[in-house]
């Protein structure tokens, strides 16, 4: 959440204006009523968050939407900060990762343990999600999806017409590159995003320096990692990938970059499974009509990024029965199913019947639970999912900046990232 850069002061004027009674948000929230603040937007995205807002009208409840546009909820989460700021927050917000922790500090979330308990989520859950739901031991959030970002999608007729391969390496990909440039096509779709540039980098940096490099570099903020020959490396091959991109990609959002797999203008995207929302939407089939792979050197690993609902206290009764029950619905197996084969993602609870879902999103559960057991399962700096907020909002302008400089070198980028790290300390 880059927005709370300044958190002590953010912090500050909340506690004012908790201590002046203002938390009254409840107060102007219709009974029976949940306002979901959320950044699902795109066409898949829309359509997944639309079957839990069915699920809660058909009992009884009132879904007012509050969704702000944006991909990985930078726009959302300053919404928020600014709604919270002035004693008005939702009665549920989409709140990831470490974040959960921040809005817990403030003391503005609910507690959910009765839900938790009547629903028997400790039991349901894998211990990496659960740990993240709870503030304090108490639950204040709910998971809604495991989503793995170190994919790699490919129109597979563009790649036949190129007469290329899925890539498996990244000297395959390049040379790929090459072969689809010739053929007139687009290698690699893009967006200029900051965060989508942190998601394409990460994944780069867990491929050459493999997921215990990457905890040390982006959960503990190691000084050493953050300046080693593999993260140097690691800058270099991803400023490389340039070549592979287009000159339209600035500020491109992702699923206009994913339509140009889609279209058939581009062969392939770096991005997390919420592509497959898009390809879903678009009536094709995973393994035909595109195809997915772990991003070159990633096989082993699973990158995750879980989306989940934090809950904020409420004083109204009917407005809190809501909460609940949409807190309920979230982790039942229904919603569940029917959202996550949308959305592209896999369940947040393991123990669903994976039948219906398509190959990639089963190779995905597959890929979850292999690397739980061998762990390479590594939390999405890009996604929320790793760092404090200020820390990440660093990184993603030194990630950003590399990226489109002419002239900074990435011996300088990673001592930049290496003064952010020292923030954290
Ligand atoms: C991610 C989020 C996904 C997807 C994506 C693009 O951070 O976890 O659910 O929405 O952003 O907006």
């Amino acid at each position: 959440m880059r927005a709370l850069t300044t958190l002590p002061l953010f912090r500050k004027s909340m506690l004012g204006l908790a201590m002046a009674g203002a938390l009254g948000a409840a107060g102007q929230t219709q009974a029976g009523e949940v306002e979901v603040l959320h950044w699902w937007t795109s066409g898949g995205e829309a359509k997944a968050v639309g079957t839990l807002r069915d699920l809660l009208e058909a009992e009884g409840h009132e879904w007012k939407d509050f969704a702000v546009a944006g991909g990985a909820g930078d726009s959302a989460m300053t919404v928020l900060k600014s709604r919270a700021m002035s004693g008005n927050p939702p009665a549920a917000a989409q709140i990831k990762g470490p974040e959960i922790q921040e809005w817990g500090e403030l003391g503005l979330l609910g507690n959910l343990d009765s839900v938790a308990e009547e629903g028997n989520w400790e039991e349901l859950l894998p211990g990496v999600v659960s740990d993240m739901m709870r503030h304090d031991g108490h639950y204040v959030a709910v998971p809604v999806n495991v989503h793995r970002v170190n994919w790699l999608w490919a129109n597979p007729e563009v790649l036949e017409d190129a007469g290329v391969e899925m890539p498996t390496t990244w000297d395959e990909l390049f040379a790929a590159g090459e072969a689809l440039r010739e053929a007139g096509y687009v290698p690699l779709a893009h967006g200029g995003q900051p965060w989508q540039d942190a998601t394409t980098f990460e994944s780069v940096v867990l491929s050459l320096g493999g997921s215990d490099f990457y905890r040390q570099a982006f959960v503990e903020l190691d000084e050493q990692a953050l300046q080693s020959d593999t993260m140097i490396e690691a800058l270099t091959t991803f400023k490389r990938l340039r070549e592979l991109m287009d000159e339209g990609m600035p500020g491109r959002d992702w699923n206009l970059a994913t339509s140009m797999v889609i279209e058939g203008e581009a062969a392939m995207q770096i991005m997390g499974d919420w592509a497959k929302g898009e390809f879903t939407t678009a009536d094709m089939q995973a393994g035909e009509d595109y195809l997915c792979a772990a991003v070159p050197g990633t096989d082993e690993a699973f990158t995750f990024n879980t989306d989940s609902f934090a809950m904020f206290q409420l004083d109204d009764d009917e407005a809190r029965e809501a909460q609940k029950t949409l807190a309920r619905l979230i982790l039942e197996p229904e919603f569940q199913q029917t959202f996550n084969q949308i959305k592209g993602s896999i369940p947040a609870r393991p123990d669903l019947d994976m039948s219906e879902f398509d190959r990639c999103a089963k190779r995905s559960m597959q890929d979850f639970q292999a690397a739980r057991d061998a762990d390479t399962l590594v939390p999405s700096m890009a996604h929320r999912m790793a760092m404090r907020s200020d820390v990440q909002g660093a990184f993603f302008d030194i990630i950003t900046n590399y990226f489109n400089s002419s002239d900074m070198t990435a011996e300088a980028a990673a001592q930049r990232l290496v003064k952010a790290a020292e923030l954290a300390m």
